[in-house]
């Protein structure tokens, strides 16, 4: 039995229904959006402008043609972040940042922008008081995950998307870990920027992920090229949201994240949440009863996504995935998960944790195999 509890990397298996609109789009789409007035490119603009209006459904996006489709949350949080920051202004982030956030912010620290990371508690908690004293005059934005993908922890978002706002700052929110799993509401919460990966909790393949950028935000655009639209303009049109996808579009990609965000819909993101929490609460207990484990992250599962993390005294991580792997055909990810001063927060910096991450389509049956096959490979 094969079991694969890297969701948190990217999710598998993916809806039949995916499958299925990235072999249609390839096979019988065929073509590009604007890169033509043939019937194939008008049926490939229909499904991206669709595929738009189901995020836009998601996320209680008011305006879809404000989401733009990206490769990636990291290219996403790229340009919310160069798009918008200039010499001078002031970032608030958070030490549970993956470098997706990080490493865009360390370049634009030395072209002048200044950051300000708060250091969340041992559980990866972030204090939204410590944010707010964090804030200068000169801040343009507040900058943080949702969820930690190294060990699940909740952050109050809404509360820190009212600081920001009361501050005149943007709200960026990298939901990478959260975008399918857990309910957000744009408006609601005040999220200026929302970067989202389409191949994880939103069950699209790999390569796809997108930017929402609300009124209040100005962006310039990463890239420039061709977009279908204006060519008569030597320069890159900044209409939304073709001005920020210069380039063809990935459209067997995105018929396929079309196709997973409206799985999303059909099952609903609190059944979902609510699913990944039960198995990683099961794991969890199991595990602490162990005396040998230490696990990471809030104890409170309310406070925690479909992420658990955790160590075995005596055994190496990377050891503990390496046997799992070969020993059981258990796919998780040990190390530092690309967030490592997240794992200073936490105190599992530099040897990291296993983390695994179950999905949707895991089971009950799946976690308690897991849980026997650590046992068995840490000899405990
Ligand atoms: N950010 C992804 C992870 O945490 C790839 O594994």
């Amino acid at each position: 039995m094969s079991i694969y509890l890297d969701n948190a990397a990217t999710s598998h298996p993916k809806p039949e229904s995916v499958y299925q609109a990235v072999m249609h789009a390839m096979r019988e789409i065929g073509s590009s959006p604007g890169r033509g007035g043939h019937r194939r490119s008008l049926e490939a603009g229909r499904l991206l402008l669709q595929a738009r209006e189901a995020i836009a459904t998601l996320f209680a996006i008011p305006d879809s043609s404000r989401i733009i489709m990206t490769h990636s949350t990291t290219e996403a949080l790229n340009l919310a972040l160069r798009g918008v920051l200039v010499p001078g202004d002031h970032v608030v982030t958070t030490s549970m940042e993956h470098n997706s956030l990080m490493r865009p912010l360390t370049a634009l620290r030395a072209s002048g922008v200044e950051v300000t990371v708060v250091r969340a508690d041992g559980t990866g908690m972030v204090d939204p008081d410590d944010v707010r004293r964090a804030l200068r005059p000169t801040t343009r934005m507040v900058a943080m995950a949702h969820i930690s993908n190294v060990c699940g922890t909740i952050q109050p978002i809404d509360r820190i998307g009212a600081i920001a706002r009361e501050a005149g700052a943007l709200f960026l929110v990298d939901a990478a870990q959260s975008a399918g799993s857990e309910p957000i509401d744009v408006i609601r919460t005040g999220i200026d920027l929302l970067a989202a990966p389409g191949h994880k909790g939103l069950y699209g393949p790999q390569g796809t992920g997108f930017l929402y950028a609300s009124p209040a935000v100005h962006l310039k655009p990463l890239l420039q090229g061709g977009t279908g639209t204006s060519s008569t303009a030597e320069e890159q049109p900044l209409t939304l949201p073709d001005g920020f996808e210069a380039g063809t579009h990935n459209m067997p990609g995105i018929a396929g994240l079309k196709a997973g965000v409206e799985f999303v819909l059909e099952q609903g993101v609190s059944a979902i949440g609510d699913k990944e929490r039960h198995l990683v609460g099961s794991a969890a207990r199991r595990l602490a009863e162990l005396p040998q484990v230490t696990l990471y992250g809030p104890s409170d599962p309310a406070l925690r996504g479909g992420v658990l993390s955790f160590t075995v005294a005596g055994t190496d991580p990377a050891a503990l995935a390496f046997m799992l792997d070969h020993n059981h055909d258990i796919a998780v990810r040990a190390g530092l998960h690309c967030a490592p001063q997240a794992h200073r927060s936490l105190g599992s910096f530099p040897g990291g944790t296993l983390r695994m991450s179950p999905g949707w389509f895991s089971t009950g049956e799946e976690i308690a195999i897991f849980c026997d096959a650590v046992v068995e490979c840490c000899q405990l």
